[in-house]
C-alpha cells in the first residue's frame, strides 16, 4: 500500500517507522520539506517527501496526525480526497477548567466531525488508543496489543485491519463511525493512565477471552 502520513510529530514519524517496516511505500506529507526533522526521517524510512496535500493525492491511504486544532485547516487544504482510506487517530483533546479531556462526546466524536469535512473520503477511526512508541514497535510485549477500529465503510474496515495486523496490533471492530464516541474516550483511558496515574508510555490494553 501507499500510505500517505500528514503530521509527522511523535505518531506520524512512529507510524511511517511502522509501516516501512511492515513493508509499505510511505510519503511524508509535510508543511516544510527543508524542516531537518523531515530528512532525517525521510532519510531513515526511504520515505518521500510531499506537500500535503501532494501526498494526499499519490496515496491509497491517508493518516491523519494532525494536533486536533490545527486538523480542519488542514484537512480542507488537502484537495479532493474522494474514495481516499483516512485513518483517523487524533483525539479531540482540550484543556476545560485546566483539566485535560475531550472537546466533544456522548453525540458526536472528533471523528464525525472529520467525515462533515470531508464527506467523501472512507474514514477509519483508530490508531489513538496508544501511545506513538508502541505504533513504531510493539514486538516485546509479552501479549499482543488490541486497536479498535470505527468506520462506516467495511472494505476499508479490511484493509486497515491489516495495516493494523502488520504494526502488530490485533485489530477489533468497533462497529461504524458513531463508535468513535467510544474509541476517543478510550483513548483518553489510556491518556490518563499513561501521564496523570503513573503507568507510563510503554504499556497498551489486549483482549483476552476464555477459549
Ligand atoms: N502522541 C501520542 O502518543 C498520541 C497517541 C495517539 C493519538 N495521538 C493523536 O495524534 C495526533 C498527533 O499527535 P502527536 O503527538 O503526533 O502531535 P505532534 O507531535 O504535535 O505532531 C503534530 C504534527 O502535525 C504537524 N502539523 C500541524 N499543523 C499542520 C498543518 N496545518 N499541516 C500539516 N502538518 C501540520 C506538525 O508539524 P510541524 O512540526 O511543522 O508543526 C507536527 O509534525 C493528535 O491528534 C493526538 O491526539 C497522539
Amino acid at each position: 500500500m501507499r500510505i500517505a502520513i500528514i503530521g509527522i510529530g511523535n505518531v506520524g514519524s512512529a507510524l511511517a517507522r511502522g509501516f516501512v517496516r511492515a513493508g509499505h511505500q510511505v510519503v511524508l506529507g509535510v508543511r516544510n520539506a527543508g524542516d531537518a526533522k523531515v530528512s532525517s526521517l525521510a532519510q531513515n524510512t526511504n520515505a518521500e517527501v510531499n506537500s500535503p496535500s501532494g501526498a494526499a493525492a499519490s496515496a491509497d491511504v491517508i493518516v491523519l496526525a494532525l494536533p486536533w486544532t490545527a486538523a480542519e485547516e488542514a484537512v480542507r487544504s488537502l484537495g479532493n480526497l474522494k474514495g481516499k482510506i483516512v485513518i483517523d487517530c487524533m483525539n479531540p483533546l482540550a484543556m476545560r477548567n485546566g483539566v485535560l479531556g475531550l472537546d466533544r462526546g456522548f453525540d458526536t466524536s472528533g471523528a464525525e466531525a472529520l467525515a462533515n469535512w470531508i464527506p467523501d473520503a472512507r474514514i477509519v477511526k483508530t490508531l489513538n488508543q496508544v501511545g506513538a512508541e508502541l505504533m513504531a514497535d510493539n514486538s516485546d510485549l509479552p501479549h499482543r496489543p488490541v486497536m479498535f477500529m470505527a468506520s462506516n465503510d467495511a472494505e476499508a474496515k479490511a484493509a486497515v485491519s491489516a495495516l493494523l495486523t502488520g504494526l502488530g496490533f490485533e485489530a477489533l471492530d468497533a462497529g461504524d463511525l458513531t463508535k468513535a464516541r467510544l474509541l476517543e474516550p478510550y483513548g483518553m483511558v489510556w491518556i490518563n493512565q499513561a501521564l496523570f496515574r503513573g503507568q507510563g508510555r510503554d504499556w497498551a490494553f489486549a483482549a483476552v477471552k476464555r477459549t
